[in-house]
């Protein structure tokens, strides 16, 4: 049976890593998958436009509506969770652009089946350091969304920066790290310049995280993400 994705995003973006999955999964690089229902927390999203593009059905969970009501946020959280588990069947969460902080009222329903996609390179928990492919260390990136967490990396004149896919836990940028993408800093870039070339990485590694969740060869033990290689976890 495929697996049913429900993707989370914001009016902060473009929805383009939406594209990315919804391209990987019609073109079969991402298998045993299929997005379920697309949510935005703001009925502005271009997400949101982009998922009507495909006819995927999509729902406005308007946070600013409960808050009104006088309703808390980890019912917010709930009610979402409860939302996409009794209703969509959900399998996988995954947040694209989500910029919501996620509690353990969401967590409780799809516990180790959320997983987030973050603008910086993140260690498996709360290490503040990074190392790099290249064997170079660089400051861990948390708590910074989108530009801002872009203009950290150049403003700091990190050698390295770029993007990571991770599974959420209650812990905030702090969840095993599933893949990372490096990029390279150049000596002219700007905000716009890198984030562009990070977001061709974010729509290689993401599909590719997703792909590997529905095949079933991630696995999670003592706080880092286990990748099978072939039928065995190593
Ligand atoms: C991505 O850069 C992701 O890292 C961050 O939100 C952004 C969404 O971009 N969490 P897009 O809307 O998919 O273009």
């Amino acid at each position: 049976m495929k697996k049913k994705i429900a993707v989370l995003l914001s009016n902060k973006g473009t929805g383009s890593n939406l594209e990315a999955i919804i391209r990987s999964i019609k073109t079969g690089r991402v298998k045993n998958a299929e997005i379920v229902v697309v949510v935005s927390n703001e009925s502005d999203a271009y997400g949101l436009v982009r998922a009507r593009k495909y006819k995927f059905p999509t729902v406005i969970f308007d946070l600013s509506h409960y808050l009104r009501e006088g309703k808390t946020r980890f019912q917010y959280d709930h009610d979402l969770g409860k939302m996409l588990k009794d209703e969509y069947h959900v399998d996988l969460v995954v947040l694209a652009g989500w910029m919501l902080i996620v509690s353990k009222y969401f967590l409780r329903y799809f516990s180790n089946k959320v997983i987030n996609l973050h603008p910086g390179l993140l260690p498996d928990g709360k290490k503040k350091w990074i190392t790099l492919v290249g064997g170079e260390k660089v400051l861990a990136i948390r708590g910074l969304h989108t530009n801002h967490a872009v203009k950290y990396a150049l403003d700091h004149n990190f050698p390295v920066t770029g993007s990571t896919v991770h599974f959420i836990t209650e812990k905030v940028d702090e969840g095993p790290v599933i893949l990372r993408g490096e990029v390279p800093i150049l000596p002219r870039d700007t905000v716009d310049s890198l984030y562009a070339r990070m977001k061709k990485r974010e729509h290689l590694i993401l599909p590719e995280a997703i792909s590997l969740f529905c095949e079933g060869k991630l696995m999670v033990r003592r706080g880092k993400v286990i990748i099978s290689k072939g039928t065995h976890f190593l």
